[in-house]
Order: C-alpha cells, then structure tokens, then sequence
C-alpha cells in the first residue's frame, strides 16, 4: 500500500539518505527551511508499509509550479510510486491555481524521460541559463 503526504522534519534523514542512494543533491536543512515557509503542502514523501519509498519536491512561484527532486528507492522502483507522488502534486498544483507545470530532466536520463512522458509531460528545445546569486560556491540546480 503506497501512501503519500507532506514531509515533516523527523523524515529529514530518511528523505537525504534516499536523494543521495538516488545521485539526487540533498537539499541543506537551511534551504529546506526557507522552502517550508512558502508552500510546505508541495514537498511530499510516500510511505510503503512504513518506510519512506519515494520523495518529491514541488514549488510554486503564483504563475508556474515546478517539479524538483524526485526520487525513489531502487528496490521500490516500477510499483507507481513516482505516479502517485506526481498525482498527489498535480492535485495540489491545481488547488492552488497553478496552470502548468514545469521541470528539469538531464538529457542522458532516458528512464526519467520515459517516466515523465507516460504522466504527459513533453519535453521542450529550451535551453536552461543559470546564475549563482551572491556566494559562488556550488549550487545545485533544482
Ligand atoms: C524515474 C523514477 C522517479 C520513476 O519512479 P517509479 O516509482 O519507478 O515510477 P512508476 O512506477 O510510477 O512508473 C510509471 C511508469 O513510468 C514509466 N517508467 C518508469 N520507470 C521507467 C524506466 N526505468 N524505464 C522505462 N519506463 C519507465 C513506465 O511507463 C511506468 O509504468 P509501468 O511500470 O507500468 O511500465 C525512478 O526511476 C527514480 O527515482 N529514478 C532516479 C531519480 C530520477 O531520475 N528522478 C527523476 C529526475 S527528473
């Protein structure tokens, strides 16, 4: 049984321990503080019999929302988890008014690709351009 809801901080080591079995950049407790004041109902984790499965995260900026950070765990893979979380965002997307969505996938990850066109996701020829604000030091992208 896949069950999804909001994170809490108590799944914080759980939900970096999957990012980072994942190759996902873990997001720093910090970052994720300032995440939470905005829209804490769009970071959700799935449980499976217990055990946190799968994560994603999503942001809205009041025009367009964003899909960051998804990630599940290896042995739990192709049960629809992914489909379930992206689900349970989307519903929430649309509650708050959000007409579309976007997000980023690396051009070499084929399954992820695969992954999102099945939910109807198509992929677009723009091409990202990024800055660091202030500190230059390594800043993930997503
Ligand atoms: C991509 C990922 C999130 C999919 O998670 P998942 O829970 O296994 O996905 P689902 O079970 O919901 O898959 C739904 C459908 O997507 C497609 N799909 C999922 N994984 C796929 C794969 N490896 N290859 C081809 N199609 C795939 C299938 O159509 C699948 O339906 P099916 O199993 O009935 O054939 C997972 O593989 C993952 O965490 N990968 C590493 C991190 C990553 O790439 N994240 C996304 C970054 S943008």
């Amino acid at each position: 049984m896949i069950y999804s809801r909001e994170f809490c901080w108590r799944d914080y080591d759980d939900v970096a321990a999957l990012w980072a079995a994942t190759g996902r950049d873990v997001l720093p407790r910090g970052e994720l503080t300032a995440k939470l004041t905005r829209d804490p109902q769009l970071f959700l984790v799935a449980e499976v019999d217990g055990v946190i499965a799968g994560v994603v995260l999503g942001t809205y900026d009041g025009r367009r929302g964003w899909i960051l950070r998804l990630a599940v765990d290896p042995a739990h893979r192709r049960q629809g988890i992914a489909t379930v979380l992206v689900g349970e965002l989307e519903a929430r997307f649309t509650t708050m008014g959000c007409p579309r969505v976007n997000l980023l996938v690396m051009p070499d990850s084929t399954a992820a690709l695969r992954f999102w066109q099945t939910l109807g996701y198509l992929p677009m020829p723009d091409v990202l351009c990024t800055k660091p604000m202030g500190d230059t030091s390594r800043q993930p992208l997503g």
